[in-house]
């Protein structure tokens, strides 16, 4: 059997699958489709300080070349997801990976605190690329010099792995990548949403309530090949890549190009055991093809 175990930046995952913030709830809704503990981690979806009731709807439009969200980071809020959601995933031996967003560099690093002091986070995933925030959100994400202040912040204030999600709706990853790296980020995580619209012909008007949303799917797989590739010869930090994986053959794609570990996102919603599909295909793949350890197979498709 080959070995699947990676290490994303301290965060030891006994596979290398793992969720896509906000595409897989925070567990429960889950739990009657798979075993949890079969995953190598779950990320939860985005929390903030304070909770939040998103954006006006319609949020969600479905097109032919994938989905546009504008959920504009609804959450319960910190307190209520230490409180509710963490002790229904103490159950599991899983490490829980917590994505976490603000309106200010303080909110990000008062949320690596409280989440640092709660009893069962393996990690804190930093979400600096949520298109559908006025503050905070993509403008963290796009600053390389904002980006590395927001990810020193949430150092100086957890003893936990720190995983930066960036975006990929910016003129170089690359160089947010670097700044992010300086700033002492122990792994990246990429592709959040590309921006994009949609409008309905019938109303003549925009079809998301917030007009802009992300764009995830098949679609956004090859920006998101693209951008691993980029920042892996970049910089030297594991990558969680994301991005349209539908299938194992999606997931080795991402391996080759330079990523540690995978999140499987939108094809949660289509079917609800994408993740066991994933992983059950990239250990058949390992197998046909002779390789007994996944780290073997990162940044493969750099090497000559
Ligand atoms: O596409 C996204 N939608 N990315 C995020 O980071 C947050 C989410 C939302 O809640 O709008």
């Amino acid at each position: 059997k080959p070995n699947l175990s990676v290490n994303v930046g301290g965060i030891l995952m006994k596979n290398p699958v793992t969720t896509a913030s906000g595409t897989f709830g925070f567990g429960p809704e889950y739990a009657p489709y798979l075993y949890l503990n079969r995953l190598g981690a779950i990320v939860v979806k985005g929390i903030t300080l304070l909770p939040r009731t998103g954006n006006p709807t319609p949020r969600l439009a479905e097109t032919p070349a994938g989905i546009l969200n504008s959920i504009g980071l609804q959450n319960p809020g910190v307190e209520r997801f230490i409180s509710e959601a963490l002790p229904f995933l103490a159950n599991y031996d899983l490490p829980v990976i917590v994505n976490i967003a603000g309106d200010t560099v303080d909110d990000y690093a008062l949320l690596a605190g409280k989440l640092s002091r709660a009893p069962g986070v393996a990690g804190l995933e930093v979400n600096i690329s949520c298109p559908n925030v006025k503050k905070g959100g993509m403008q963290f994400g796009s600053d390389p010099a904002m980006a590395a202040e927001v990810t020193r912040a949430v150092k100086a204030s957890t003893g936990l792995p720190v995983i930066v999600k960036l975006s990929p709706n910016v003129t170089s990853i690359v160089a947010v990548a670097e700044k992010v790296a300086e700033a002492g980020a122990d792994a990246l995580s990429m592709i959040n949403t590309v921006l994009g619209m949609a409008i309905d012909i019938k109303k003549k008007r925009p079809v998301l309530g917030n007009v802009l949303g992300g764009l995830s799917g098949p679609a956004v797989k090859p920006v998101a090949v693209r951008v691993v590739w980029q920042v892996y010869q970049a910089v030297k930090l594991p990558i969680i890549g994301m991005g349209g994986i539908t299938t194992a053959e999606d997931a080795i794609e991402f391996f080759l190009a330079g990523a540690t570990a995978v999140a499987v996102g939108t094809a949660n919603f289509i079917n609800p055991r994408a993740t066991m599909d994933v992983l059950k295909g990239i250990e058949n793949y390992l197998h046909e093809n002779g390789i007994n350890e996944i780290s073997e197979l990162t940044g493969l498709a750099q090497k000559t």
